[in-house]
């Protein structure tokens, strides 16, 4: 039995910046699938999201930017909201956590929960600016790292080895208002007793949900778990947010993580408000799928402290929370700071604003996310995988496919839906029949669980399989078996129309199949049919007479453009500039007030003996040759004298590998090995980085013997 409606929740973007595909592909493309899937059901949904504008990473943008948050908040949610609207994410609200209506409802969520004895009170330290006279959140702490001894790492992440943190783990905390070393100073929070919940959370999660729930999110949550839940402070003291209801609370806001989920009911209220509905089904009735897409950052926030806050209030729980893992992009991980990243923004530009470009680059986009999407483990863009993916299997198989099919039609069949002879019907026709029924039911258990790439390869799939039974029918030679005058003998004729037949009635399956991710390729192929949009309808999935015979159809219209090497080549120096643009200007480096150039931050000191670890030695370069596809990197063979090595280096993009053959190396030669691209690399290259983010060789003046030693 389905549920009676579904709501269905993406993770609210922080609306501080922009953001990137590998956000794209986590929380909203698929959401966006299955919300297509579930309205083609004819099911009772709605897609809810909207900017989060709390927090501190708000007022810090802002700062950054020279300007106030509420400019940020406003600039970012424009564009944001903008961008996935032009993705074709097909939110039914993209609301804003800035609202009286989300304020009031956050609000009156706390107010309810503390006076229910749900929320405890309890006094603390906190550090303290004496200069800046405020509290300090935890990302207004800078110190040095204990994991790493990176000496900016934030009071609740270190930026660099990517460990959490709380503000009082770092080394010589100074606080980012004023410079100064903070102090600690009492103050009074109010706190989620998480660990009041265990037992609830434990039944629900880890029995309740052990088979249907993805196994990277039980994992996660296990481990939380077993690991011991504490209360979770619910207030900050801080100036934007949202106040916390209470007259002893002046100058404290609720936590950005408090709020922002509330956010998902705000949503859905002032949907219902902008649409006359009632929103209270949706969240009260246990008859409602409530269907939370994250990514792997916040899972804690949505399975364990949301659904308590949840079942505190009395609202009903998520039925599932399909959280991703991350996309890495060109063999690296996708960073705002370091600006390694494709925006949304970037795509739109250079590829949806284009002349050739238009909703069948959104398509083109939406198609390869789906088809590397992280759902189990992390995956990765590359400009060339998004090529290949365009190239020879949107354009050469489905693409191809629908154009022929329609190519012949014209040719063959007077432009019309020929009709289906059933006595000169073979297996193969019966074969490729009987495929669109049972496509559809794979399909669509695919999405109802959440594989939205496996359910994308079926679809293409049956593209696939329809050119192979063109290909075998071959109605075009068929066409050759005329009467003299050009017109193919009745016989003949009877089977080119049975071959066109299904193939068009294929493409009418096609285009209810593909929706859910190429909504755009779907509505194209409606107008070449000349058919309504009713025919999307899932119901109609699997049908074989979708198409009725003696209905003429338009000409074809080419479905997807190839993308070009040159395409590649400029996205991926576009990628490099950005970063080394980004590395320039880097807030946390020194700069040298003269030149203007920043410089790396130095890292923390170390003794003589960390240094004497390090064996350091002169290599020779004997081979070097590319590493497939690996863009950065060369396979080198290094002679030590006392032995050769195999070293993989990311130098490709600076120097081609016939240019440095001979070349003397230094090269670290006591490093653990490290599997790169399935080769094993034994020792690192030392390397020089200009400011422009090259790099160059560091060599003795003067020949010397491979492995003499260097210190
Ligand atoms: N803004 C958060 C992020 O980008 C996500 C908030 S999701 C919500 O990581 F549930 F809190 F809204
Ligand atoms: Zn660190």
């Amino acid at each position: 039995m389905n549920p009676k409606r579904y709501l269905i929740t993406s993770a609210l973007p922080y609306a501080n910046g922009l953001k990137h595909i590998g956000h794209l592909a986590g929380a909203y493309l698929p959401a966006d699938t299955y919300v297509r899937y579930l309205r083609a059901q004819k099911r009772d949904v709605v897609f809810v999201c909207g900017s989060d504008e709390h927090g501190t990473a708000i007022p810090i943008q802002a700062t950054k930017e020279g300007t106030t948050a509420q400019a940020i908040i406003d600039k970012y949610h424009g564009v944001i909201r903008q961008n996935f609207d032009d993705l074709g994410i097909s939110f039914d609200i993209y609301d804003r956590t800035s609202s009286p209506v989300h304020h009031e409802t956050s609000q009156e969520f706390f107010t309810y929960l503390n006076s229910r004895g749900d929320l405890s009170v309890q006094e603390s330290e906190q550090y303290y600016d004496e200069e800046a006279k405020s509290f300090l959140a935890d990302r207004y702490i800078k110190g040095t790292c204990p994991n790493c001894g990176y000496n900016s790492a934030y009071g609740d992440q270190c930026e660099r080895c990517g460990k959490s943190l709380s503000p009082d783990d770092l080394i010589n905390p100074v606080s980012t208002l004023s410079g100064s070393a903070p102090v600690k100073k009492k103050t009074k929070h109010w706190y989620l007793p998480l660990d009041r919940h265990e037992e609830f959370l434990r039944d629900w999660i880890l029995k309740g949900h052990a088979h249907d729930w993805k196994v990277n999110v039980l994992g996660q949550c296990k481990s939380w778990i077993d690991g011991g839940l504490q209360p979770r402070a619910v207030t900050r003291d801080l100036d934007w947010g949202v106040k916390v209801p209470l007259p002893e609370a002046e100058g404290k806001v609720l936590y950005v993580w408090f709020d922002a989920p509330i956010g998902y009911i705000s949503a859905t209220k002032q949907w219902a408000i902008n649409n006359q509905k009632d929103w209270e089904p949706y969240w009260y009735d246990k008859d409602t799928k409530l269907v939370h897409f994250i990514g792997k950052d916040n899972i804690v926030f949505h399975c364990l402290i949301f659904p308590v806050m949840l079942k505190l209030h009395g609202f009903i729980l998520p039925d599932n929370v399909p959280s991703n893992e991350f996309m890495n992009l060109e063999g690296d991980k996708m960073s705002t700071s370091r600006n390694w990243k494709i925006d949304m923004q970037d795509y739109i530009d250079d590829f949806v604003k284009k002349e050739n470009g238009g909703p069948q680059a959104v398509d083109m986009l939406r198609y390869y996310l789906t088809q590397i999407a992280p759902e189990t483990k992390d995956s990765e863009f590359t400009w060339k995988g998004f090529q290949d993916a365009v190239n020879s299997e949107l354009v050469s198989i489905f693409g191809n496919y629908v154009n022929r099919t329609f190519v012949l039609m014209h040719k063959l069949c007077n432009g019309k839906v020929p009709r289906l002879h059933e006595d000169v019907m073979d297996d193969k026709d019966r074969e490729l029949m009987h495929q669109f029924a049972e496509v559809a039911k794979a399909v669509e258990d695919d999405i109802e669980h959440y594989r939205f790439r496996d359910g994308l390869f079926k679809v293409i799939d049956l593209a696939r399989k329809g050119n192979k039974y063109m290909q075998e029918k071959e109605p075009w030679i068929k066409a050759k078996d005329s009467d003299g005058m050009g017109n193919p003998l009745p016989e003949a004729q009877k089977l080119i129309d049975n071959c066109l037949h299904l193939c068009l009635q294929s493409c009418a399956n096609l285009a209810i199949l593909a929706n859910p991710w190429l909504p755009n390729t779907s509505r194209k192929m409606l107008y070449m049919m000349k058919v309504v949009d009713k025919m999307l309808d899932w119901e109609n999935a699997g049908k074989t007479k979708l198409l009725s015979v003696g209905y003429s159809l338009r000409a074809p219209e080419l479905l997807f453009r190839k993308i070009d090497d040159t395409e590649v080549i400029a996205q991926i120096e576009k990628l490099q500039q950005a970063e080394a643009k980004a590395a320039a200007t880097n807030e946390s480096g020194i700069r040298n007030p003269e030149s203007g150039i920043s410089h790396a931050e130095i890292k923390s000191e170390i003794v003589y003996d960390d240094f004497a670890k390090l064996d350091l030695r002169v290599g020779k370069i004997v081979s070097a040759e590319k590493v497939e596809k690996a863009d950065k990197l060369l396979k080198l063979e290094v002679d030590l004298g006392f032995e050769k090595r195999t070293v993989v280096s990311g130098i490709a993009l600076h120097y081609k590998p016939e240019d440095i053959i001979g070349k003397q190396v230094v090269v670290v030669v006591n490093l653990a090995p490290r599997k790169m691209r399935g080769i094993e690399s034994k020792g690192m290259i030392l390397m020089a980085e200009d400011a422009k983010g090259k790099l160059h060789f560091v060599l003795p003046e003067n020949t010397v013997e491979p492995g003499s030693g260097v210190s």
